[in-house]
């Protein structure tokens, strides 16, 4: 017999060596005769002794059912008798004993050998011990739900402080007869910073506050809360934008983590002579849309984030501007400019200020429902990416 290159070797001494490539392998080898009562086993390799603890004397000649055991599953049983009744290959996994009675998980392929007739005259048998692998398995599907409902939680947790988020939000906008507000407000689904605010300071004269917070989830929550109660409380105590930023940066600087801070545009309208007091700190420019004007007025001041930089480092200095009836002052956040059409082109300046001029003969809460409107045809999405928050107003007389 010729095998490899040219040496010749004997039936003999290829069985021989046959048997020796078998013994080499881990897993078990057995082969079954199928046209013996019983399909008793007649080769098992030194890899089957070491699995089963059983010896070749021990099992040949007997059918390799012997393995099975109390806690054996009939499914797999099953397949495997259907397989062979069928002179089919199969795979299973089953639960059989040793020698000395441990159980261990064996994956079991077993192959026909067909005659040159097409009968099968044996079935080759390969048995691995997948204990470890299955323990493994069950530890991470066991993990897997934990981690399923740590998710949970955390996911309610979130879902508790949105809920709490809003509180921050005004429920009723101020209302008069010279003045009315709108606002706009669409979260996105994870804890987004944004959010603003309307007081009334004095008769007739609102703070209107609009902010956002780095980054998502539980900190830009609790850092929301933070600056909201802050400026609050300062807001009342003076009718210049520029001292309340000033001293919310100073409340807010130490107390916010390394590299947090907080990008605001606060203005005092005082509706009795109609002028508008601003401040613009690290937040795009407001607006005010005069119908019939060609351009939007553009309201920008000097001003850096809030609480990333201690007082001595910041100047925030105010602005002026005389409203007239019909003006409609419009503060926003970030997310209307960062909006991609489908081609990926950024919403830029222009596109936003041609809408708002070709709009501006609408009443404040229609403009601010067309823009949102607006943001999501350009996307050609359902929702925004980020938060989504105008606040403003409309002069009325
Ligand atoms: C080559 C070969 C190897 C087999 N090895 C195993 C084995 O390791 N463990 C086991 O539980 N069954 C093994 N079986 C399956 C059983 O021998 C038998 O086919 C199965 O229990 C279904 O038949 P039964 O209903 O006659 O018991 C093997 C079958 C063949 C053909």
């Amino acid at each position: 017999m010729r095998i490899g290159s040219d040496e010749i070797v004997s039936f003999k001494e290829f069985e021989d060596l046959l048997i020796k490539a078998t013994n080499t392998a881990n897993e078990g080898i057995t082969i079954s005769a199928m046209d013996q009562p019983d399909r008793p086993l007649v080769f098992v390799n030194e890899g089957f002794e070491r699995l089963t603890g059983y010896s070749k004397e021990d099992v040949l000649g007997k059918n390799c059912r012997f393995l099975q055991g109390k806690e054996t599953e009939n499914e797999p049983v099953e397949a495997l008798r259907k397989s062979v009744k069928k002179g089919q290959q199969t795979t299973v996994e089953l639960l059989n004993y040793k020698k000395d009675g441990t159980a261990f998980w064996n994956r079991l392929s077993i192959t026909p050998l067909k005659d040159k007739n097409g009968l099968t005259t044996h079935y080759v048998g390969v048995q691995s011990d997948i204990t470890e692998l299955r323990e493994t398995q069950k530890d991470l599907q066991a993990a897997n739900k934990d981690l399923a409902l740590f998710q949970e939680k955390i996911n309610f947790e979130l879902d508790q402080a949105r809920r709490v988020q809003n509180f921050i939000l005004p429920s009723l906008l101020p209302q008069s007869s010279k003045i009315r507000f709108s606002s706009v407000f669409e979260p996105m689904d994870q804890i987004g910073g944004d959010f603003y605010d309307v007081i009334e300071i004095d008769k007739g004269v609102y703070g209107i506050l609009i902010a956002d917070v780095t980054g998502h989830g539980i900190q830009a929550a609790l850092l929301t809360f933070m600056t909201s109660f802050a400026f609050k409380n300062l807001a009342l105590q003076t009718f210049s934008s520029a001292k309340v930023v000033t001293a919310t940066n100073e409340k807010l600087y130490n107390k916010m983590p390394r590299g947090s801070f907080v990008t605001m545009f606060y203005a005092v309208y005082d509706s009795n002579d109609k002028t508008l007091t601003y401040t613009q700190a690290g937040h795009p420019e407001g607006f005010v849309i005069r119908p019939g004007a060609k351009e939007v007025i553009a309201l920008k001041s000097e001003g850096q984030l809030v609480g990333a930089f201690s007082s001595e480092l910041v100047n925030y200095s105010e602005s002026r501007i005389q409203l007239e009836v019909g003006d409609k002052f419009l503060l926003y956040t970030d997310a209307i400019l960062e909006i991609w059409d489908s081609e990926g082109v950024m919403m830029n300046r222009d596109n936003f200020t041609s809408f708002l001029i070709a709009n501006s003969h609408l009443p404040i809460q229609d403009l601010l429902e067309k823009i949102k409107l607006f943001g999501l045809s350009y996307s050609g999405k359902k929702t925004f990416n980020d938060d989504f928050t105008m606040v403003g107003f409309e002069v009325l007389a």
